[in-house]
């Protein structure tokens, strides 16, 4: 098995691992360093539920290899919000609103509405149904989920 050594920053924390060249980034952040929140569901890009921070962008950790995240900063959904005190308010918004059941699309959903609310600080209802479009939840029917983005939206806006 021919492997690579890679060093990247994860959640903050500087990694350096021997991976092997054809590991998927999902496999190395849950297996290597037991970030299990990252899930998987497909494993072909088409569900969502793997979405991690690649530099600040939304990608399918299923969809790139480990050693591809050579010299990047990664964002998993341990990361979004500090390890001790409150959650951030999208996390937050997202409990209030009852935004989750089974909550195996949640993780991607975060780091997926995390970016976009970067970028789209004050969202129409139409705007979070589009930025989440390419994540599936079986359980929601997503009108929670876009009350907690709206919410959520609302509160970083007065912070
Ligand atoms: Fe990556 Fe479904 S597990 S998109
Ligand atoms: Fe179960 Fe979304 S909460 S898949």
């Amino acid at each position: 098995m021919t492997t690579r050594r890679i060093q990247l920053t994860v959640n903050g924390a500087v990694q350096e691992a021997d991976v092997p060249v054809r590991q998927h980034l999902a496999d190395f952040l849950r297996g290597s360093l037991n970030l299990t929140g990252t899930h998987l569901g497909c494993e072909h890009g088409v569900c969502g539920a793997c979405t991690v921070l690649l530099d600040g962008q939304a990608v399918r950790a299923c969809l790139m290899l480990a050693v591809q995240a050579q010299g990047m900063t990664v964002t998993t959904v341990e990361g979004l919000s500090p390890a001790t005190g409150p959650l951030g308010a999208l996390q937050d918004a997202f409990c209030t609103h009852h935004a989750l059941q089974c909550g195996f699309c949640t993780p991607g959903l975060l780091t997926t509405l995390t970016e976009f609310l970067a970028q789209v600080p004050d969202p129409t209802d139409e705007e979070i149904r589009i930025a989440i479009s390419g994540n599936t939840c079986r359980c929601t029917g997503y009108d929670s989920i876009v009350a907690a983005t709206l919410d959520a939206a609302a509160r970083l806006r007065a912070a």
